[in-house]
């Protein structure tokens, strides 16, 4: 037998979060200052010492340019994945969630690179924006985050990350993505 559910459910159910238009913007605005200043000095120290110094680059500067950004702005930002390299960038239970929509979504046939996702969540009773932007993989991307890599990049890797997940991607799979959060 089945019960119908009260219509305000329902509603609830099949509505899509109601989005904070502003804070959509703002985000897109953070990531995008966020991956062209990461992508921007990736390029460079890797023409500079190749993928080993580009390692140490990525190792100490990411999660610093995310702090600069974070202290400027009043928003959290960094970077996540179904398979992480750093364990600093372990995705809690509501980006795990996220992350598998995009997986599943990108299986029935979605560009990675339009996928995105928003909610305002309570947290231990203060109201939050939380958003996430897929990270689409690139050709660029797999000297460091493909199956197989050059043997003194793998090594530097290996001593840096011993628990390295951040392996076997190709281009065009979800590397991972951006999550921000900023308290309303
Ligand atoms: C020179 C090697 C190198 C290249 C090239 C590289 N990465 Fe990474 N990547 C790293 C390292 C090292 C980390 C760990 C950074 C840290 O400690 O926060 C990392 C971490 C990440 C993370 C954070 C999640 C995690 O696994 O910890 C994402 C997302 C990511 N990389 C995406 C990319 C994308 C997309 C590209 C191509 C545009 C790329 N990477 C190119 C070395 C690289």
């Amino acid at each position: 037998m089945h019960k119908t559910l009260p219509i305000a459910l329902l509603a609830a159910i099949f509505s899509q979060p109601i989005l904070a238009a502003d804070e959509v913007t703002e985000a897109r605005g953070l990531i995008k200052q966020f991956g062209t200043s990461l992508k921007g000095q990736l390029v460079g120290a890797m023409k500079e010492g190749g993928p080993v110094k580009a390692i140490q680059f990525c190792n100490v500067r990411a999660p610093g340019i995310a702090s600069d950004i974070a202290t400027h702005s009043g928003w959290e930002i960094g970077r996540t994945s179904l398979k992480i390299r750093s364990a600093a960038n372990t995705p809690d239970a509501w980006e795990l969630a996220v992350l598998k929509e995009f997986e599943t979504k990108k299986a029935a046939g979605a560009d990675p690179s339009t996928l995105d996702y928003s909610e305002v969540v309570e947290l231990n009773g203060q109201k939050m924006f939380r958003y996430m932007k897929a990270i689409p993989t690139e050709k660029a991307c797999l000297n460091c985050h493909a199956e197989t890599i050059k043997p003194e990049v793998e090594a530097e890797l290996k001593s840096l990350y011993p628990g390295d997940q951040a392996r076997g991607f190709n281009e065009g799979d979800i590397r991972g993505a951006f999550t921000l959060s900023k308290p309303l």
